[in-house]
């Protein structure tokens, strides 16, 4: 079953896990050499495997994938305590007792890497420690430069590790997945390797039984986290059956709204927007067409061509979905993009006639990432065309449907083959029917 699932990966991505594999195995063989298993090194790993085991257990998963711990405060704490060699082995053997306590369903080569790139972070930290002038064991929690320098090589190269393997495996560019992933991991990693230095420093004046008092405000904290992880994720499930319910009424608007979500977002992150707007953004391209709710679903499928007065009654969804997500407390801010995703840049859209940056940028992300998988999905009354064709379409449309600047940022990303615009990435675009 293992080499199964490892012939599914790519060549490099097996690689790069065969290198960190064997570059682990050969800093855990050096690190054996230099442990001194006296009966206060084997109490302390005890102790700490148990830390790490228990943290590495309690996983609080992220609605857009991975997950966060507290283990790293452990780790860290290890690292300043006992030196890269034990903290090595506490590492190892709490992944993996974890992995078996949760039987976590993961290919084992998932695990192999962690603990790999686990084993080279506490390396590269120990490094920075030593080189800083930081002294194992008797922490001096004034002596900021080591400390930091420790706690920023960790994050460095576990960052680097992951950013790596994510972008082998899923064939997208580092720099995208560093800014949509990692790059909000650091003040998390801050914060846990300052508690890690205060583990660190109640160890040293307190022993076993002072981190042990520690570790209930960290897991009071964890819970707190975990409890609003699990509200936001519940909410995002909502918006997402709501935006489901919605494209299921027609076949050829299945998986409409999550796809111009996925389009918004990206383009959003070009744009180089704060995280919160993104995150309002994919919520409401999720929902830009819930309006369509209150309006007659055989107008909406119908493949021939509508009167007047059918038309303007379509031309009202922008309107009353804005008025259906008013209330909804994340989105009241930003009702806008949903009333005014069918605007176009040159004031001859609806329902407002709104014109080039009067326009909110959101919903005008939302309307060229609309139109765009209008015209690759096709419609009752259009067929659909090549993704050559829609980039074409875009083109000509740069300054009349759409913003210029927007819509040349769209096009590099595709003359520069990023893979989320690229038919390849999207399976369900070649696959399936849709609005
Ligand atoms: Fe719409």
């Amino acid at each position: 079953m293992g080499c199964r699932l490892v012939k599914n990966l790519p060549k490099f991505a097996q690689l790069y896990i065969i290198l960190v594999s064997l570059l682990a195995l050969i800093l855990l063989i050096y690190f054996y050499s230099k442990i001194n298993l006296s009966l206060q090194t084997l109490s302390a790993l005890i102790f700490f495997c148990l830390l790490a085991t228990v943290t590495n257990s309690l996983k609080v998963y992220l609605s857009k994938g991975g997950y966060v711990t507290v283990t790293f405060a452990v780790t860290y704490a290890c690292v300043l305590l006992f030196g890269a060699p034990l903290t090595a082995y506490i590492e190892v053997i709490g992944m993996v007792l974890s992995n078996i306590i949760i039987k976590d369903k993961s290919p084992w080569y998932k695990l192999l890497f962690n603990c790999g790139q686990s084993v080279i972070c506490v390396a590269a930290a120990q490094f920075a420690y030593s080189y800083g002038g930081g002294i194992n064991g008797n922490v001096d929690t004034l002596n900021i430069v080591p400390l930091m320098m420790s706690a920023v090589s960790f994050f460095l190269v576990n960052s680097m590790a992951i950013t790596i393997i994510l972008a082998l495996v899923q064939n997208m560019s580092p720099w995208e997945i560093w800014i949509s992933n990692l790059r909000w991991t650091f003040p998390n990693m801050f914060t846990l390797s300052l508690l890690g230095i205060l583990m660190a420093g109640i160890y040293s004046h307190a022993g076993y039984w002072g981190v042990s008092l520690f570790f209930i405000p960290l897991l009071l904290a964890r819970f707190i986290f975990k409890s609003y992880m699990d509200v936001r994720e519940v909410y995002l499930n909502t918006l997402e059956a709501l935006a489901s319910a919605l494209d299921a009424k027609d076949k050829y608007t299945r998986g409409h709204s999550e796809r111009v979500a996925r389009y918004a977002v990206k383009l959003a992150r070009e744009l180089k927007l704060p995280e919160e707007q993104v995150e309002k953004i994919e919520s409401t391209a999720l929902l830009h067409d819930i309006g369509k709710i209150g309006v007659n679903a055989e107008l909406l499928s119908r493949s021939g061509k509508l009167s007047v007065r059918e038309y303007d009654i379509v031309k009202l969804h922008p309107v009353i979905g804005a008025n259906i997500i008013k209330d909804i407390h994340d989105l009241g801010s930003v009702t806008d993009y949903v009333r005014h995703h069918h605007e176009k840049y040159d004031g001859s859209g609806y329902p407002d006639n709104l014109h080039g940056e009067n326009i909110p940028l959101g919903a005008r992300i939302i309307t060229l990432a609309d139109s765009f998988d209008a015209m690759t999905s096709g419609r009752s009354y259009r067929k659909e065309v090549t993704f050559e064709e829609a980039i074409k379409e875009v083109k000509r449309c740069a300054g009349t449907h759409f913003d210029p600047l927007l819509a040349e940022v769209f096009i590099n990303c595709w003359q520069e083959k990023v893979p989320w615009i690229r038919p390849n990435s999207l399976v369900e675009v070649v696959s399936g029917a849709d609005k």
